[in-house]
């Protein structure tokens, strides 16, 4: 048998690569992780989900005081912005976080291979000029912003930005364009609305966030113009024009018609993020992509090539960090001889808005498309917790199948919905039927009785409506 360096080889340090690197090692494998960037952690640490939560968790705070909530909770205060300040709090968490993980590999005893990894064949790759074999290399590389053809992004100039510029912008825009109505564009969006600026989002369908639940997506519609984002649905992006420090963004139907421009301080470009696979030398193993650039698994995470496994963004699936780390412990267990899983039909899904908005399974469209189902629905302004904390937008949802009952979706929107929605997620694995919630004790008064509620709503009889 071939002598390799390491028995496995991950690719990529994000919330997939890492933990599939801590596993394998927890299970005895010599392992070592490269990745090029200057902290591990990857997309979701670095520049992802921790940073937009740290300006989120602050924004929403600045918002709380600056719009008089707090006075009407008796607490007078007169709020400054000290961005610099809410920056420098932000970049302390990331660091922190990514310092973690470097401590956790230490510990571990995981190699960090300091560098951008490029195959040479299927058991050797070349990271910053030398050669290491694997017996098995996991492919744990991410995705990237998709660029809009024709828009160019600086995040130093700071006028048209990502995800990336948007979340270390050195001055409130007074006016903004958001591209794309999906989970970036309106948690970035929230985070400068609530700061001062005029938030105006263009979103080439005629709702916001696809994927959502029908209803969900019209009522997060609702609540965002509301708060002063102006939404332009059904609308696309012609032209991006910028000169000096401002950008006329050029828009117009989606289905064509009259274009209008729009000045803008800040552009913020979210149309998606696609696959990194560019500079991996996957022709030199002869592994191919799908036609969205994803990389093909089994239900194991091997591909087609042998010894060569691959999770996280780069595969087919929602992008998300908890389904990336889910399928980073799986790969290392089957890579040990365990039987590692992910049920992908039990992710949940979180927009880290205010409210959140959140969902598990499918939605009610989907649903019925599967066949019969009966929908129980219950709002939190008639949820006692919620209405006490004077957070009276937003419901709950369960979707049970009309036959067995068996729970097929559960979505919230909900101050904490990105927390209620975790017992939804363990309730349906555990393959729980509307009644099973329904009959559970929740405590009170808590935000999570309206799941309880809305479970008892499927056979029509809730207590508080
Ligand atoms: P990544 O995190 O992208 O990590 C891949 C790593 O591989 C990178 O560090 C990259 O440098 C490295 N790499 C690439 N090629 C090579 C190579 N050839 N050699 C060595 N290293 C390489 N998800 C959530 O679940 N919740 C959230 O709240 C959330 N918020 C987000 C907010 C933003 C602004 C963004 C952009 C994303 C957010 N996401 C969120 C998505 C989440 O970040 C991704 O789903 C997650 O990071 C994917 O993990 P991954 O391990 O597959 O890849
Ligand atoms: P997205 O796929 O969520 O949304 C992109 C939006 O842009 C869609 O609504 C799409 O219809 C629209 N769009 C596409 N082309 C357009 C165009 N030319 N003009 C106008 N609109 C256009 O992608 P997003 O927001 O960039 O996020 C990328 C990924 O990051 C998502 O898949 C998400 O899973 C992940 N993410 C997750 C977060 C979370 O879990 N809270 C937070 C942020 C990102």
């Amino acid at each position: 048998m071939a002598d390799y360096d390491y028995d496995v080889l991950v690719i990529g340090a994000g919330p997939g690569g890492y933990v599939a690197a801590i596993r394998a090692a927890q299970l005895g494998l010599k392992t070592a992780c490269a990745e090029g960037r200057e902290t591990l952690g990857g997309t979701c640490l670095n520049v992802g989900c921790i940073p937009s939560k740290a300006m989120l968790h602050a924004s929403e705070y600045f918002e709380q005081a600056a719009s008089g909530a707090m006075t009407k909770l008796g607490v007078k205060v007169t709020p400054e912005l000290d961005l610099e300040a809410m920056h420098g709090q932000r970049r302390d968490s990331v660091k922190g976080l990514t310092g973690g993980i470097e401590f956790l590999f230490k510990k571990n005893k995981i190699d960090w291979l300091k560098g951008y990894a490029q195959f040479k064949d299927a058991h050797t790759v070349e990271v910053a000029g030398k050669s290491v074999t694997a017996k098995n290399i996991v492919i744990a590389t991410g995705s990237s912003v998709t660029p809009l053809p024709g828009v160019e992004i600086d995040n130093e100039k700071g006028v048209v930005v990502d995800s990336t510029g948007a979340l270390e912008l050195a001055s409130v825009p007074r006016k903004m364009v958001v591209i794309g109505g999906g989970v970036i564009g309106l948690e970035l969006g929230s985070v400068w609305r609530r700061l001062g600026a005029e938030v105006t989002v263009v979103e080439f369908l005629d709702q916001l966030l696809p994927g959502m639940d029908g209803e969900v997506r019209k009522e997060a519609g609702k609540l965002f113009k509301k708060q002063g984002m102006t939404l332009k649905l059904g609308t696309k992006v012609t032209g991006v024009e910028v000169k000096g420090k401002k950008a006329k963004v050029t828009v117009g139907p989606a289905a064509g018609g009259d274009a209008e421009v729009i000045e803008a301080d800040a552009v913020l470009v979210s149309i998606g993020r696609r696959p990194n696979t560019e500079g991996l030398g996957l022709d030199k193993i002869g592994l191919e992509l799908n036609q969205r650039g994803q990389i093909e698994t089994d239900h194991d995470f091997a591909t087609k090539v042998d010894g060569v496994w691959a999770i996280g963004d780069v595969i087919p699936g929602p992008m998300l960090a908890h389904k990336a780390e889910d399928e980073g412990i799986a790969v290392a267990e089957n890579i040990a001889g365990l039987t590692g899983i992910v049920n992908h039909d039990v992710i949940p899904g979180v927009v880290y808005t205010f409210p959140e908005i959140a969902g598990v399974g499918l939605t009610e469209e989907a649903a019925k498309e599967r066949g019969a189902v009966k929908v129980g629905k219950f709002p939190m302004l008639a949820n006692s917790r919620a209405k006490t904390n004077h957070e009276p937008d937003g419901f709950v949802k369960v979707i049970a199948d009309a036959e067995t009952d068996r729970v097929l979706g559960v979505w919230c929107i909900a101050s904490v919905a990105g927390t209620m929605i975790a017992q939804a997620a363990q309730a349906m694995e555990f393959g729980a039927t509307s009644e099973d919630i329904a009959y559970t004790c929740h405590a009170h008064p808590t935000h999570s009785e309206a799941i309880k509620e809305a479970a008892m709503a499927v056979t029509g009889k809730p207590i508080h409506i």
